[in-house]
């Protein structure tokens, strides 16, 4: 177990920068994991810190040791990574047993260990029970269900107790039921073994329920590092929060400032107080962007006060999902009713929202502010 850092770390292919400046320190036992886009540059910096890629700028540590910087380059099977790809990488001639003792058989791995035969042994059984598979070891991989041949893959990753375990979209290939399954069983495997862990996805369920922290990537570089639940009640950006479920971007306008409170109105809808430490700068008159997820958007069919149309409605057994039309907003508001309401399009209705879930896009008045000095 250790900590990994990357500082300054980017890759260009030639074509400009498939990752650019990633800073990062993941702490021992941490579990972090690389959201995002495909092509956003997720195996590209996994790449980097396992030794596959070298990169065009920055360093890299594991421990106290510098494994990529300006003067070192340890090769992977030096670099004490576990590592775990979509495709299963399992070799259909050997056995379970042999394709997680391949792990310990290159050199380094050996020298690493100095493990004899009858301890190789002991380890594979240790590893294939850490992963529910003992009992597997003399069958072949064309034995096994995809998800029991990516257990195998995970045995082989961990046989070697590698300091930090990196899994490349491992669960891709299952189906949603298994997927869900292996989530939580590398999670607990994870939070036992106490190991660090660097996990990508696109898949936002897998995301949150496998990170004590995410970093949202968008084109090469970081959106945001956050826990969780804060990343998704608090995202910075539209793309960050879309990124992590269903979200509105809207706008409100800044009526009042005080000390703790700025006082806003979304167009005819009722006013709704935020914390000022959210938009520090804002003056009355201001745009400040918000999100609201649909679930905290409140729809009242009642209130006579109507300041918005049913664009449309789909039953989805527990929620029903509206697209609303906001008087005088050209976007659509997305919301979803837990109550069983049918109401059709051309129904109207008041539109609020709740307030205590409102977030300020912070990175988007950073970024206004920037563009605004330039
Ligand atoms: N070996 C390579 N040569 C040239 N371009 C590459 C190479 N590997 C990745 N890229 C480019 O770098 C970008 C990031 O790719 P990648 O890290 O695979 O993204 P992700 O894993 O998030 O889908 C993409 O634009 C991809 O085309
Ligand atoms: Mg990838």
């Amino acid at each position: 177990m250790s900590t990994l850092e990357l500082e300054g770390v980017s890759k260009d292919f030639g074509q400009g920068f498939a990752v650019q400046d990633l800073d990062l320190r993941v702490e021992s036992g941490e579990s972090v994991v690389l959201l995002g886009p495909s092509g956003c540059g997720k195996t590209t910096t996994l790449r980097m810190i396992a030794g596959f890629e070298t990169p065009t700028a920055g360093r890299i540590a594991i421990g106290e040791r510098e494994v990529v910087g300006a003067r070192t380059n340890v090769p992977p099977e030096g670099r004490g990574i576990g590592m775990v790809f979509q495709s299963y990488a399992l070799w259909p001639h050997l056995t379970v047993a042999e394709n997680v003792a391949f792990g310990l058989t290159t050199t380094e791995g050996r020298k690493r260990l100095r493990r004899n035969r009858s301890e190789i042994a002991t380890s594979v059984e240790r590893a294939l029970d850490q992963v529910q598979l003992a009992g597997y070891g003399a069958r072949y991989p064309h034995e096994l269900s995809g998800g029991q041949q990516q257990r195998v893959a995970l045995a082989r990753a961990l046989v070697v107790d590698p300091e930090v375990l990196l899994l490349d979209e491992p669960l891709s290939n299952l189906d949603t039921r298994l997927r869900e399954e292996m989530r939580n069983e590398i999670r607990r495997l994870q939070l036992e073994s106490g190991i660090t862990m660097v996990y990508i996805t696109h898949d936002r369920s897998e995301a949150l329920g496998l990170a004590d922290r995410i970093v949202c990537l968008d084109a090469g570089r970081i959106q945001q590092i956050d826990p969780p639940e804060r990343m998704y009640r608090r995202p910075a950006t539209r793309f960050v929060a879309r990124t992590l479920g269903q979200a509105n971007a809207l706008d409100l306008t800044v009526e009042e400032v005080g000390a703790a409170t700025i006082t806003a109105r979304l167009q005819g809808a009722d006013l709704v107080r935020l914390d000022a430490a959210d938009a520090p700068d804002a003056c009355p008159g201001d745009r400040l962007p918000v999100c609201v997820r649909p679930v905290d958007v409140l729809l009242d069919f009642d209130d006579p006060r109507t300041n918005a149309n049913v664009r449309s409605r789909s039953f989805l057994g527990d929620e029903t999902h509206y697209v609303i039309d906001f008087d005088g907003v050209d976007e659509p508001v997305r919301a979803i009713d837990r109550r069983a309401t049918h109401h059709p399009a051309g129904s109207r209705l008041r539109l609020s929202v709740d307030e205590t879930r409102i977030s300020v896009l912070t990175g988007e008045l950073e970024e206004r502010r920037v563009d605004a000095l330039v």
